[in-house]
């Protein structure tokens, strides 16, 4: 148990050694996925696993892919609150809607359930350094994670990207560097300075960072008393929370530990949203779409290659949707968290509840309905409405030899 037995592509079916460092398949270039061995899990285990007093992510440990508990690095991620939202669901009509409270992993995002394995993996793996390109609630987390595991952290963040988010990765001794340059054209550079600089990245195309985000599905199981709710919506960039949620409850499934699949739905803004583009479409793939300006400026991601199929697929395959909101709706949904529920989140992190919202209105989902809102960044972190140019004095152009100038300037061992 705990083990990966196969690292495959989940596109073409190839397959690959475990122990090799594989991230993309070389057929098609898609980004690889891990099994985790859960043979000899049964009954027994499961009472075992709900019984123990360990708390956080780590707890359920013969579902994630490490080998080795001593490279483990918590911050005590895991294990945040689902909250019954009575008055807040009085007012959309929705009986049974429930919160899944994240603004209050350790740095204040959902980012830290994928960082704490990507984090382990690279300290079992050995690396002195680990890398992210993000909008910037990642970025805080890999830096976390990073000073608490004693490695270093080069983080690339694009030219808009919130304050507070900035100051904080900035906070736990992080190497900044800030692209002149939207998310995607920032996410371009990052690849090519991973080839270039062979960077150990904590990001989307790393298969064992990407099964932390699993423990959501756990943990809602755990809390629903072995269910799973009929809906769950999730803030979407990348696909990352819609694929891996997905997957931890068919593990689940599969065991025989829970009777039902949720149906999952992405929510992403009106102004950045090529996962539900796709989806309306009845395309197989993602496009890449321009990116407009947002209030959800953590999820304003054009073109996520990585996972982007991977998300639409998981959607469909579960009987879901995708939903576009626009910039009131976003707003008005951070706004009535704040009043009607106590929680204070940033847009993006709001917008799952917008997404409900406007479901419910349209019928789709029915007021007695078991529906999860993931709210996925705490508000402190964008507390302006609109996002602001990082402080940093002199972003870079987004060419690899102006990364090159700046590293040599500023962090002349940084590869
Ligand atoms: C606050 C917030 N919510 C949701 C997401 C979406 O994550 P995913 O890549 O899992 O779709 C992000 C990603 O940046 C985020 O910062």
């Amino acid at each position: 148990m705990g083990q990966v037995t196969s690292l495959f592509c989940p596109r073409c079916g190839r397959t690959y050694d475990p122990t090799g460092s594989h991230e993309s398949c070389e057929g098609c270039g898609a980004v690889l996925e891990l099994a985790v061995n859960l043979d000899g899990l049964g009954r027994a285990e499961r009472d075992a696993l709900l019984a123990s007093p360990e708390r956080g992510l780590f707890r359920w440990w013969p579902f994630l892919p490490l080998a080795d508990r001593a490279c483990v690095v918590s911050l005590g991620e895991g294990d945040t609150p689902l909250l019954q939202a009575g008055r807040l669901g009085e007012r959309l009509g929705l009986q049974r809607l429930y919160l899944k409270n994240d603004t209050v992993l350790p740095t204040g995002s959902l980012k830290d359930r994928s960082n704490a394995i990507g984090v382990s993996r690279a300290v079992e793996l050995g690396v002195p350094l680990v890398a992210v390109v993000s909008t910037g609630n990642a970025a805080a987390s890999v830096a976390a994670y990073a000073a608490a595991a004693g490695l270093r952290a080069i983080i690339m963040l694009p030219r808009e990207t919130a304050l507070g988010k900035v100051t904080q990765a900035a906070a736990h001794g992080a190497e900044i560097v800030a692209v002149d340059a939207d998310y995607d054209a920032t996410a371009k550079l990052f690849a090519a300075a991973v080839r270039a600089f062979g960077w150990y990245a904590c990001l989307s195309n790393n298969p064992y960072r990407n099964e932390g985000k699993k423990s959501y599905a756990y943990e809602l199981w755990e809390q629903l008393g072995g269910e799973a709710p009929e809906w769950i919506i999730h803030p979407t960039a990348g696909g990352l929370g819609v694929v891996a949620t997905w997957k931890g409850f068919n593990e689940l499934h599969t065991l025989g530990w829970v009777g039902r699949l949720p149906r999952m739905v992405a929510a992403q803004a009106a102004a950045c949203a090529p996962i539900v583009e796709a989806y309306r479409s009845g395309s197989s793939d993602v496009q890449a779409v321009l990116a407009k300006a947002t209030v959800a400026e953590s999820i304003r991601v054009g073109y996520p290659k990585s996972l982007g199929w991977r998300a639409v697929r998981d959607i469909r395959k579960s009987g879901g949707t995708a939903v576009a909101l626009e910039e009131a709706e976003i707003i008005e949904a951070r706004d009535l968290l704040a009043r009607h529920a106590g929680i204070y989140a940033e847009p993006a992190g709001a917008i799952s509840l917008a997404a409900a919202a406007r479901l419910r209105e349209e019928g789709i989902i029915s007021s007695r309905d078991l529906t999860i809102c993931m709210i996925t960044g705490h508000g402190l972190k964008q507390a302006e409405l609109r996002a602001i140019p990082a402080p940093l004095a002199s972003p870079i152009e987004p060419t690899l030899d102006s990364l090159r100038r700046r590293l040599e300037q500023e962090h002349p061992v940084a590869r």
